[in-house]
């Protein structure tokens, strides 16, 4: 019931809209009891015990309703009327006139509370998407993609099925019940009491079996999220199960999940389907007793007639609707926490990565940034050790060395993407933990190790860091990453769709629009990590020159497994297992016939 409240928030916008919804559906229920009721006189005129009535009756208060309608009819067939046909017809019209009120209220009822319904469920997304975006990277190392995907997509649908279906009922419903048992009192207090002693037991019976449902309804969105993952996994992993003749292998993990899935949505399905059965069944056992004991006051002691009779089982019966309903929401709010916990769990995860509350704009940088004795590990095992790097403004700094040395981390922690446990990394002097991230990222332009791309344009790709980029500038900044030459000839120019993760391009060309969208951020602290392994010898130079060209009045960190690109670098760095081994020019490190003089030694062989 708590996640419940929290969910209930989000409808607060369009509390109107309840409103509305709740007004209607006052209306829906009068109309419903009265539309039974209605059914009484037309019942009286065909068994032809309409009352003969000559002066119109007087209104005594609403207890006598029955028999002021009934005398009123009595009055109005017997004077107002020719013949029997005739009041026939009237008070089928009548009938139809409820009846017809009846379901124009229903129908507006669910007209509004549709815009609630649905505009819930986009803020609920759109909340979800924006803290997804907003998470640190390291949130979603440890969660699986498609069980994100999952949260954001059956969960929030499962609300909108269960929560908010539920929102509907618990204003109609009960309303439909108090008006028809308010008219049953009417019809006969006697029934009505003697009804009523019978439904706390069925409500009893029925709660009973609602137990375990949220727990089974959680397996099931769990193993949800599971598989939407393996398929996520699949279709972007398609070549390599292929190649490696793995279908069958991912084809019984599938169904393994699928399975699972099966197991516990059928134990789920048993337990829901329970709850439609046995509430009718239990309102129909009421249903007999009261013609049972109804039908003894009609016959034997001949206190009720038995037209009105019929209408009172009719309303008693027209009560096991909502009733049926409710007991069915009982249900629908467990399954609905589940979901609920789910996405609540997203949406309250502390953000470890925030601005600080007094977080300074770094508006420029001037001097220099600063790796102070930085220790980091992702996990346990640490990747960088007691770091210590200066890199002056307008210098280009390259780091080198084997794989898994921590070169990319430290890519990682200067974009802020993880923060550093021991240690500081400062930009101008001010710990970045204590600057705002935007005007952080604001500074850098990034080229990651695997090119990033989306399923746009060229144009839009590139243009990532600004919308309102001019075409000249997104055909400049693709020119100076030597990209033109492949954009220029393409279809559509730099408006041609480049596919899923730009998969319509061929490595070299997905990197080179990398660098492209970091050349027209135009930032002055370019990353460029493996910004170029991917490129042929021939582009890599061309690439190489422009880089140069751009990285001239700029500060880059650039890390590179081709020695031979960074061999202009102001300072090369020579990494190990997360430690600075040797430090200084190529000159000064040739020189120095150490690690770096052997890397070289190696690579000029191959
Ligand atoms: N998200 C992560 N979670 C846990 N460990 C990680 C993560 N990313 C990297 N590591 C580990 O951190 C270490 C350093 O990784 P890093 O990516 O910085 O290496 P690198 O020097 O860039 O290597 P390469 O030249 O192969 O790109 C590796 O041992 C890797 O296993
Ligand atoms: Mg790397």
């Amino acid at each position: 019931m708590n996640y419940f409240k929290e969910i209930l928030h989000y409808a607060r916008p369009y509390r109107r809209y309840g409103a509305l919804n709740i007004l209607c559906n006052v209306f829906f229920a009068l109309f419903g009891a009265l539309s039974f009721i209605s059914l009484i006189p037309m019942l009286d005129v065909l068994f032809d015990k309409t009352m003969q009535v000559t002066t119109i009756p007087e209104w005594t208060g609403i207890l006598d309703l029955m028999t002021y309608i009934k005398s009123y009819m009595g009055w109005y067939i017997t004077t107002q009327v020719d013949h029997k046909e005739q009041a026939l017809i009237i008070v089928i019209a009548l009938v139809l006139t409820l009846f017809f009120l009846k379901n124009l209220f229903g129908y507006l009822g669910m007209y509004y509370i549709a815009y609630l319904r649905n505009g819930v469920l986009r803020d609920i997304r759109n909340d979800l998407y924006a803290k997804i975006v907003h998470l640190p990277i390291s949130y979603f190392s440890e969660k699986r993609k498609g069980d994100v995907i999952a949260r954001t997509s059956a969960d929030v649908l499962q609300i909108q099925n269960s929560f908010l279906s539920i929102l509907e009922l618990i204003v109609k419903e009960p309303l439909n019940i108090i008006f028809s048992l308010g008219l049953m009192i009417v019809i006969s207090p006697k029934l009505t009491v003697f009804m009523l002693l019978f439904l706390p037991v069925s409500g009893f019976l029925i709660s009973r079996l609602g137990k375990k449902l949220k727990k089974r309804s959680g397996q099931v969105q769990q193993e949800q999220g599971y598989f939407m993952s393996l398929l996520e996994e699949t279709l972007g992993g398609l070549k390599v199960i292929k190649g490696f003749n793995a279908e069958e292998r991912l084809e019984n993990s599938f169904q393994q999940s699928t399975n699972r899935l099966y197991r516990f949505a059928v134990k789920l399905n048993h337990r829901k389907g329970l709850a439609s059965p046995v509430s009718e069944f239990l309102g129909i056992l009421v249903i007999g007793i009261l013609l049972w004991y109804g039908g003894r006051l009609v016959i034997v002691e001949n206190v009720i007639d038995g037209t009105t009779f019929i209408g009172f089982m009719l309303l008693a019966y027209g009560i096991l609707t909502p009733a049926k309903a409710l007991s069915k929401a009982s249900y629908q709010v467990k399954e609905g926490n589940a979901a609920a916990q789910r996405i609540l769990e997203i949406l309250k995860t502390d953000n470890e990565i925030e601005d600080q509350p007094e977080a300074i704009d770094v508006t420029a940088f001037a001097k220099a940034i600063q790796l102070d004795k930085v220790t980091f590990a992702y996990k346990d095992e640490p990747v960088l050790k007691d770091f210590s790097l200066n890199i002056p403004k307008g210098s280009s700094v390259a780091l080198v060395g084997q794989s898994g040395s921590g070169k990319s981390t430290i890519a990682n922690l200067l974009t802020r993407f993880y923060d550093v446990e021991d240690g500081t990394i400062s930009i101008d002097g001010q710990p970045i933990k204590e600057v705002s991230l935007k005007s952080l990222r604001d500074q850098m332009a990034l080229v990651t190790q695997d090119s990033i791309l989306f399923n746009d344009t060229i144009a839009t790709n590139v243009a990532l860091s600004n919308k309102d980029a001019s075409e000249e500038s997104i055909i400049d900044a693709l020119k100076i990453a030597n990209a033109w030459e492949f954009v220029k000839d393409l279809p559509d120019g730099i408006h041609t769709n480049i596919g899923d993760s730009g998969n319509k391009l061929s490595g070299g060309q997905k990197q080179r629009l990398s660098i492209a969208r970091a050349v027209l951020k135009n930032a002055p602290i370019l990353i460029l990590d493996e910004a170029t392994s991917a490129l042929d010898t021939e582009s890599e130079r061309l690439v190489q020159d422009a880089l140069e060209k751009v990285m001239k009045n700029r500060t880059s960190i650039v890390i590179a497994h081709r020695l031979s690109t960074i061999q202009n670098a102001d300072m090369i760095v020579v990494m190990k297992k997360g430690r600075i081994v040797e430090q200084g020019t190529h000159i000064e490190l040739m020189a120095k016939n150490g690690l770096y003089h052997g890397l070289v030694g190696m690579q000029s062989l191959g």
